[in-house]
């Protein structure tokens, strides 16, 4: 061989080499580890023996990117910190896993996640702070002033442990705290097996939780034209292109995941959900949020990629309009009933009297479905779910305030009446049904 195709041979192999040094420092911590010959046993026998036993969980998991990608079922299954091992056919697994199985791998989406509202703010939202770690409080109340550190939702004290397991606890473990000390669980949007973006990027994925007269994401979604158009064109769609790749060729049309996550055309891609509001508009009268400015033009960046500038700005100037007029009427229910405590016509606990719930169901069915139609398409979530709700309860929260007072007058004569000419149940029950009655003792014996 002439020297110079020796020198040539020389360059070509320390390049190879050097690349498949870069390619294999890029690659996940796990994966550099493997394959070692315990590892591809372990795929092999588990999805040997679960292909009788549970064929389906095997089914999903050769459809993932993960089968692909040479991860296996031990991978995940292998206890993490603070996991209880479980011996199981050979192997030690754990049979709960948490987000702590999947942060090695994907320590960034993990990061964003914890920093977001779908983590602890979202079970404190229903059971408050008793099942955190003061570390886990000061680490969300750092980042969400008073998302965490707040009492359990009144609620679920009223409905009782069995709807709030099945109920409540059903969307907000989202952000659970686990017994491995870790929050939350990654699988809500991804599934176990599948684990996919294509699934997450699915309206009906985020609508699992995100729907029903309280929040209503997904209904509004399908109404507006993004909706109509996504569920027209999803065939077309390329729905699990690489997030770091997603252009408007692969999703001319937005779902949830585009608007409040993905990183469309080198947009940044986050799993904090929070990055781009601009209102708290799940609160009854919705302020800004700190971080105002900046939610509103990471948001804006998105829809800049499919309209202009004055559309967009047109579109922001109408839904903020039904933010402040929506404050406005909520603010008025809310100082009727303020006005009914002062005067002692209302105990002090919520959701004992039925004027409590009309006024709930004014701001927290009618006020949120109107400011979230404004701000996502959805104009019969305006106006029929939202606006005609507020009036209409707002009626009914004043007759209800005006019978109350009524009562209360009714049963406060000149010269305080003789005991026998009480009905027996007004001592025996403190006037439960009576709001202008001894409320507080009823309240407090229940
Ligand atoms: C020889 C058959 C066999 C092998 C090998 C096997 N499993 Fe299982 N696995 C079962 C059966 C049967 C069950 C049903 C519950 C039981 O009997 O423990 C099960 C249950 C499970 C469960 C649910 C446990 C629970 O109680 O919720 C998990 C998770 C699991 N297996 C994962 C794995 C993983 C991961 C591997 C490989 C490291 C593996 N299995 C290997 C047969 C097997
Ligand atoms: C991406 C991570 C991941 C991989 C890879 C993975 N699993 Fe799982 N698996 C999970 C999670 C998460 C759960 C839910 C556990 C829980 O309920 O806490 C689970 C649950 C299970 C269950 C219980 C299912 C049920 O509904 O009762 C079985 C069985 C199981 N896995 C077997 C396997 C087998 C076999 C493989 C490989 C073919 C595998 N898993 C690969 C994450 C994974
Ligand atoms: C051993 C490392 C490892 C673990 C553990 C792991 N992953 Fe992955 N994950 C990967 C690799 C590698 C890829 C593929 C990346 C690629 O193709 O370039 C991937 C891809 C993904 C994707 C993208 C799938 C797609 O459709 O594009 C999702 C979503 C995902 N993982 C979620 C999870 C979740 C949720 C868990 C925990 C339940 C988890 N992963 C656990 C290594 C891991
Ligand atoms: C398992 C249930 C569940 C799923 C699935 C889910 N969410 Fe949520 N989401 C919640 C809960 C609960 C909250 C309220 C958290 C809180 O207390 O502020 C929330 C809050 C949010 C918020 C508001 C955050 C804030 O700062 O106020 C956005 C935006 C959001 N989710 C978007 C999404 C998108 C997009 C998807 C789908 C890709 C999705 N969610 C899937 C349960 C879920
Ligand atoms: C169908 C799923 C689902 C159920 C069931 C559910 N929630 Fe929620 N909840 C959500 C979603 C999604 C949001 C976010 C709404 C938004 O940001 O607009 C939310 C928001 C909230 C908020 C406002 C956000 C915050 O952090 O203060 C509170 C409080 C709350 N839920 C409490 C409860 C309580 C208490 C129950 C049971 C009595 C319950 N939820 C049942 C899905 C659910
Ligand atoms: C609220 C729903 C939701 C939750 C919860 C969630 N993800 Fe995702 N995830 C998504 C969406 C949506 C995408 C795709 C974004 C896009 O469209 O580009 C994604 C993409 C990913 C990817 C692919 C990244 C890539 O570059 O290929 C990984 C890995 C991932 N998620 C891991 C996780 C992990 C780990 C957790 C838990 C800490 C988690 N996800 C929790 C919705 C979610
Ligand atoms: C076209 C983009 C777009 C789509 C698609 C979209 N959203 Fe939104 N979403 C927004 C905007 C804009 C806001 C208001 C942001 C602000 O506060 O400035 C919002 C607000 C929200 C909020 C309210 C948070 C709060 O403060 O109460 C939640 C929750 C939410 N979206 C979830 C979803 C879900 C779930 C879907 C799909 C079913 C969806 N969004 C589809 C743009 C979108
Ligand atoms: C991925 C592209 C994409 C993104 C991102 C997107 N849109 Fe759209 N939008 C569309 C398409 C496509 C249509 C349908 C236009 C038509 O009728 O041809 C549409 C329609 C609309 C319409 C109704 C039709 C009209 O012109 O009045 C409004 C309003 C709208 N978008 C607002 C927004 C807002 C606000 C955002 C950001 C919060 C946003 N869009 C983000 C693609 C997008």
């Amino acid at each position: 061989m002439s020297f110079r195709g020796l020198f040539i041979a020389v360059m070509l192999s320390t390049a190879l080499i050097v690349s498949a040094f870069m390619l294999q420092s890029r690659r996940p911590r796990q994966e550099i580890a493997r394959p070692t010959a315990d590892l591809v046993k372990a795929t092999g026998k588990c999805a040997d023996c679960h292909r009788h036993e549970t064929s389906a969980v095997v089914h999903e998991y050769e459809m993932s990117r993960h089968s692909k990608a040479g991860v296996n079922c031990l991978d995940c299954h292998q206890p993490s910190k603070g996991q209880e091992p479980y011996d199981h056919k050979g192997f030690t697994i754990t049979k709960k896993l948490t987000s702590a199985n999947c942060q090695g791998c994907h320590p960034k989406q993990f990061d964003e996640y914890l920093k977001s509202r779908h983590a602890a703010p979202a079970w404190a939202a229903v059971s408050g702070t008793a099942d955190f770690t003061p570390e886990q409080i000061a680490f969300s109340e750092a980042v969400h002033k008073g998302a965490v550190d707040r009492p359990a939702h009144p609620l679920t004290a009223v409905e009782g442990v069995a709807a709030v397991n099945k109920g409540c606890r059903q969307c907000h473990d989202v952000g659970r705290p686990n017994p491995d000390g870790s929050i939350g669980s990654c699988t809500a949007c991804h599934a176990r097996h599948v684990a996919s973006v294509e699934l997450a990027r699915l309206p009906e994925t985020c609508g699992q939780c995100h729907m029903g007269p309280d929040h209503s994401q997904l209904e509004i979604y399908h109404e507006s034209k993004h909706g109509v158009l996504f569920n027209s064109q999803r065939q077309v769609m390329n729905l699990a292109a690489r997030p770091e790749k997603l252009n408007t060729a692969d999703m001319p049309v937005p779902t949830c995941a585009t608007c409040h996550m993905s990183g469309l055309e080198g947009e940044k891609f986050t799993h904090d959900v929070t990055e781009r509001l601009s209102y708290f508009l799940f609160a009854p009268v919705s302020d800004r949020r700190p971080k105002f400015e900046e939610g509103r033009r990471n948001m804006k960046a998105i829809c800049l990629k499919c309209h202009t500038n004055p559309k967009i700005a047109q579109f922001y100037g109408e839904a903020e309009g039904v933010v402040r007029s929506t404050n406005k009427l909520v603010k008025e229910a809310d100082t009727i009933i303020a006005g009914l405590r002062k005067e002692g016509l209302l105990t002090d606990e919520p959701f004992d009297e039925p004027i409590e719930y009309i006024h709930f169901d004014l701001w927290h069915y009618g006020g949120r479905t109107a400011k979230h139609g404004a701000y996502m398409g959805g104009a019969d979530f305006v106006q029929w779910h939202g606006y005609y709700e507020i009036v209409s309860k707002m009626t009914e929260l004043k007759k209800s305030a005006e019978e109350i007072r009524e009562r209360a007058a009714k049963h406060q004569p000149a010269e305080a009446p003789k005991a026998a000419d009480l009905p027996d149940d007004v001592f025996k029950s403190g006037a439960a049904d009576e709001p202008g009655g001894e409320t507080h003792a009823s309240a407090a014996s229940r």
